[in-house]
């Protein structure tokens, strides 16, 4: 039991990152675009590749934590919403990927790489929403 406890305490710290991070991000967003003069600006720009860090560890947190619960339950929580939330983390590991393209090439210095990381964003943050959604569906 504690055992289990623990694990699900985990799933949901790394929930709290990912949602942390996205909804963190989304206001710094606004604030660049409201900044009043460029250096306010580029300092705010410097954030949110650094906080993206915490999302993604909070991935790795919760995809690991979901391995050892299920590894918990034996395997036993496999009906269809399940299946379609794995769907879903599938596709939040790939958005993650191209986030972290994204990133790269910004640090090489490619501004147009900006526009897609403005994209993928929301993307992983609907993701995160429709997982979470598919979770409640799927384990009540
Ligand atoms: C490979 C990835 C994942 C696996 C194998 C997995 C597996 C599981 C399992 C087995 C549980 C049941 C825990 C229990 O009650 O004992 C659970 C709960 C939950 N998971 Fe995941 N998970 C994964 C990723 C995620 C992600 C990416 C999210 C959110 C973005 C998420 C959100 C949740 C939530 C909110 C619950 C609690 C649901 C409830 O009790 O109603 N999981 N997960």
């Amino acid at each position: 039991m504690l055992y289990h406890d623990i694990l699900l305490f985990a799933h949901f710290i790394g929930l709290a990152m990912g949602i942390g991070v996205g909804i963190t991000n989304m206001v710094i967003a606004r604030m660049i675009g409201a900044a009043a003069t460029p250096d306010a600006a580029s300092a705010l720009r410097s954030l949110p590749p650094i906080l993206s860090r915490i999302s993604m560890a909070g991935l790795v947190v919760l995809v690991i934590s979901g391995l050892l619960l299920l590894f918990y339950w034996g395997f036993a929580i496999t009906d269809f919403w399940f299946w379609l939330k794995i769907l879903g983390v599938a596709g939040m590991i790939g958005v993650a990927y191209l986030m972290y393209q994204a990133q790269e090439k910004i640090r090489a210095g490619d501004q147009t790489a900006a526009a897609q990381m403005r994209q993928l964003g929301p993307a992983m943050g609907g993701l995160g929403l429709l997982v979470t959604l598919l979770s409640v569906f799927s384990f009540h």
